[in-house]
């Protein structure tokens, strides 16, 4: 195990009514005015939004609105966002709405006491400082109710890139699992696979004697793939999707990973799909992690044949655990398929002659790799495509 450090501080209020919490909430972490930052306006017509505002009325919160994110969120309307906060002298930013609102709102609280252009914290900078943010979730999928990640896309080029740092953390967040009842199957089954694959991205580790958050992971794992189905089948099974929406943050807030070496890989190289073609990111996760993995796994097959029995219930072959490990690969895309995710490129939308330009984008050379797993070059990354294609 790693030595770490891990410090997790957002104040988590879970389920049936947790929503009339927002406004006491905003004044406990120090909200004296606040941006109210949605999306493409679900959460105005399913109730949500008005919820929210009721609280915050309730407790006398002024705020200012600006709705309109898209997923795959873009670097205009952040600009937009950290302008309207100097004017205004916001203090305090809540996201009302998925992954896209949660970290437009973390990279608008980033740059809202900047000084310098925001997109330097999504070229390296690390974000240490930010104006509190604070979340009312809608989708149970990116994990960032409990995480110090931002992912922006910058129009200029389609840059799909990443911001860290403790002062992204939420103070607090939201989560009624009744909230996310009125998401399709689709959403739904893209929220799944980016919660999976935020697992996979720890589990595939070379630290060693990591049992404890092995098992962790083998366990949210477990939860999906008893859960996912009755969700699938039933859009409106509230403990199904309760169990799914806590799974998503412990699959992200880092506690089933701090202690080990982590690769991300998979989510790099998904990134440069939904940042060309603007996929949803759990979609293209279902295509690329699969290929990773079949990439990657003779660098351990020990560690694949474990996923495959522990996690996927497969009979181990101790003659010869490759077939066990490919195995565990195969049950995991077909588990995908059968939640209705794709697993090709061409059900993107994404095309073959493409690849070179992926590549580049991602900005990956010999002399700078990809991952931690296995360190991945162009030649590498090339391959997972093709076989994605
Ligand atoms: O925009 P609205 O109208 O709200 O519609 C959204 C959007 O179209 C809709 N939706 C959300 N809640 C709903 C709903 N529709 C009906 N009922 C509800 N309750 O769902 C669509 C997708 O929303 P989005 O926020 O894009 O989904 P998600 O949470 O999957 O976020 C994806 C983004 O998160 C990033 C991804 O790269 C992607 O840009 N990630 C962020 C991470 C982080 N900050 O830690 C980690 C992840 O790995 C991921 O990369
Ligand atoms: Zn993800």
């Amino acid at each position: 195990m790693d030595n770490f450090t891990f410090y997790a501080p957002t104040y988590f209020a879970f389920g049936k009514g947790s929503e009339k919490l927002t406004g006491k909430l905003v004044k406990r972490f120090g909200g004296s005015k606040v941006l109210l930052h949605y999306g493409g306006g679900s959460v105005k017509r399913n109730g949500i939004f008005d919820a929210v505002v009721a609280s915050l009325d309730e407790a006398k919160i002024p705020f200012i609105e600006l709705g309109g994110v898209k997923p795959n969120p873009r670097s205009g309307l952040v600009y937009e966002g950290i302008k309207l906060c100097k004017k205004k002298k916001v203090d305090f930013i809540l996201a009302v709405g998925g992954g896209s609102v949660i970290d437009s709102a973390k990279a608008i609280a980033a740059g809202a006491i900047y000084d310098g252009d925001f997109w330097d914290y999504y070229s390296g900078k690390e974000v240490v400082k930010a104006l509190p943010v604070a979340t009312v979730l809608t989708i149970a999928a990116a994990g960032s109710e409990g995480s110090p990640h931002s992912v922006i896309t910058n129009e200029d080029g389609m840059r799909k890139r990443a911001a860290e740092g403790e002062g992204l953390r939420p103070v607090f967040s939201i989560m009624n699992p009744e909230f996310t009842c009125t998401l399709d199957s689709y959403q739904t089954a893209c929220g799944i696979t980016d919660i999976m694959a935020h697992v996979c991205e720890r589990y595939f580790t070379n630290t060693k004697d990591v049992e404890t958050t092995d098992r962790l992971c083998e366990g949210i794992l477990k939860a999906m793939i008893t859960e996912s189905p009755k969700v699938i089948k039933n859009l409106r099974d509230y403990q199904a999707r309760a169990n799914i929406m806590w799974a998503g943050m412990i699959a992200h807030n880092d506690i089933c990973g701090a202690d080990r070496k982590q690769d991300w890989s998979s989510h790099r190289i998904e990134h440069e799909l939904s940042g060309l073609y603007d996929v949803a990111h759990g979609a293209g996760l279902a295509v690329i992690v699969p290929a990773w993995m079949k990439f990657v796994m003779k660098h351990d097959v020990n560690r694949f044949a474990q996923f495959a029995v522990r996690v996927w219930d497969c009979d181990m072959n101790f003659a010869d655990p490759e077939v066990t490990a490919l195995e565990g690969i195969e049950r995991f895309r077909n588990f995908l398929k059968s939640i209705g995710m794709p697993s090709k490129f061409k059900e993107l939308g994404a095309k073959e002659k493409d690849i070179p330009t992926l590549v580049k984008k991602l900005g990956v050379t010999e002399n700078k790799k990809l991952g931690s797993f296995v360190k991945l070059g162009p030649e590498e990354v090339t391959a997972i495509y093709r076989l994605a294609a």
